[in-house]
């Protein structure tokens, strides 16, 4: 693993972006039992405000949380700027989580209260999450293509959790604004691709040479799509404002869903497939889902727009969040927890003591359960849309709950393993997180 341009002393304490991270595995169980429990009904249409509900545990619950936790970690470590008043972070985690519990709770149960309820703790959260965060990105002279990206990322969660709020308002009030279409059609451009495609693609140029040794990502791409993505779905929302027709909206959002789903995975599939040291490595093949699912989404989301077939919205939805950006979220963090859990606990005494190899944290044999259990769910879920099978629907329901226990076992039994012991002649603080 190449570390040399982290600023690893900058990093947070652990427990920073692990108290956001202990919420992504809940948030997947919670909504397979959810479809467990409601079958095709969840996958009907996605107006309905349960599968709104259960589209938002997926995009806040377990991407939100991990996304928010990460770029706490990320912003001092990739780019070297300090996060201000970082215990903050302790409380943005908690109202995440209880906000988009609410949100979810009240869409579902038909709560009007709940639902505004949660759509302004999560405003609360995001305001926290950005004014100390951003402050980061703004000041921060290093970084690069990975700022930019960053920064327009960044720029797009706040734009879209500005809409969610007037949607849910809509929801909660029953005064839902007359252009609702092109509104959610906003949302979801500067959710899925500019806030979540933005950071995943700006994270990737450091994260895949680092763990993979491949060659850097081409620094002309880089510069290209860090401004071509938020540039491209601001400018949908700005055209959502001004109440330009739905088409108009989603011809703005084209290039950067094409950038996301399209130009970075070919790239990304090159860089992979040119390394010369091919180690083998588990995480890597939920990359691979991830790359498989890009142009499938890309494919969905533009039959979603251009036809009436009706499973096209939810294959859409489904692909981007679990089997897309979910498969990605999931890799990256059966490999960063071990590294920053082994780095945290044991780079004090390295040398000094005996410690634990970073692999034995997690062993490669669970990871690839992760990822069979995760494919598992990717596939039935995406048979289930097909079909409308109500077996299938409550089978996928079961496996994606599935995936959010290996989830958490494999966060906690990394935790565990690597459990401080007190080597002789070295400080019990120096082994503390
Ligand atoms: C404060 C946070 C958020 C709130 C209050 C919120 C609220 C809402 C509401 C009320 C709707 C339904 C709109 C309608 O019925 O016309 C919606 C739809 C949607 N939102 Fe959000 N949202 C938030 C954050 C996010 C994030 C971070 C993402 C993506 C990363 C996201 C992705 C989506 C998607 C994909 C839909 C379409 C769901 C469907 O059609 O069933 N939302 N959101």
């Amino acid at each position: 693993m190449n570390t040399a341009t982290l600023s690893t002393d900058q990093a947070p304490p652990l427990n920073i972006p692990l108290s956001f991270y202990a919420f992504a595995p809940l948030a997947l169980v919670v909504a397979g039992t959810l479809l467990a429990a409601q079958g095709t009904q969840l996958l009907t249409t996605h107006w309905l405000p349960h599968t709104i509900a259960w589209v938002h545990l997926g995009t806040l619950g377990f991407l939100g949380a991990v996304m928010l936790g990460s770029l706490y970690q990320m912003v001092p470590v990739v780019i070297g700027a300090s996060v201000p008043a970082i215990r903050v972070a302790h409380g943005v985690a908690l109202l995440l989580a209880l906000g988009t519990t609410a949100l979810v709770a009240g869409l579902t149960l038909g709560i009007g209260n709940a639902t505004l309820a949660g759509a302004a703790l999560l405003l609360v959260a995001v305001l926290g999450f950005l004014l100390p965060v951003g402050t980061a990105l703004l000041r921060a002279a290093g970084g690069g293509a990975t700022r930019t990206g960053m920064r327009g990322a960044v720029l797009c969660l706040l734009a879209l959790v500005l809409i969610g709020v007037r949607l849910a308002w809509g929801h909660a009030t029953g005064a839902l604004p007359e252009a609702r279409t092109s509104w959610l059609a906003a949302h979801v451009a500067l959710g899925l691709i500019g806030w979540v495609g933005g950071l995943l693609t700006a994270v990737s140029w450091q994260v895949v040479p680092m763990f993979y040794l491949t060659q850097p990502f081409p620094l002309t791409w880089q510069r290209i799509l860090s401004q071509l993505v938020p540039a491209s779905t601001l400018l949908a929302a700005v055209l959502a404002l001004v109440q330009v027709p739905l088409v108009g909206i989603l011809l703005a959002a084209l290039p950067a869903a094409i950038a996301v789903w399209l130009v970075q995975p070919i790239l990304l599939t090159r860089l992979i497939l040119q390394r010369r040291r091919r180690r083998r490595d588990p995480t890597l093949r939920f990359w691979w889902l991830a790359l498989a699912c890009s142009p499938l989404t890309l494919t969905c989301a533009v039959l979603a727009f251009l036809t009436d077939w009706p499973p096209a919205p939810l294959l859409f939805g489904f692909l981007a969040i679990l089997g897309w950006a979910g498969a990605i979220v999931h890799g990256m963090l059966t490999r960063i927890v071990p590294f920053l859990t082994w780095f945290h606990r044991f780079t004090a005494v390295a040398g000094l003591a005996e410690v634990p190899p970073m692999k034995q944290l997690l062993p490669d044999a669970q990871i690839a359960w992760n990822w069979r259990v995760h494919t598992a769910t990717v596939v039935t879920g995406t048979l289930a849309i097909l079909t409308q099978n109500d077996v299938l629907a409550r089978l996928t329901g079961g496996l994606m709950s599935a995936t959010g226990l290996l989830l958490a076992g494999a966060l906690v039994s990394t935790l565990l393993r690597a459990r401080p012991t007190c080597p002789k002649g070295v400080a019990q603080s120096t082994l503390a997180p």
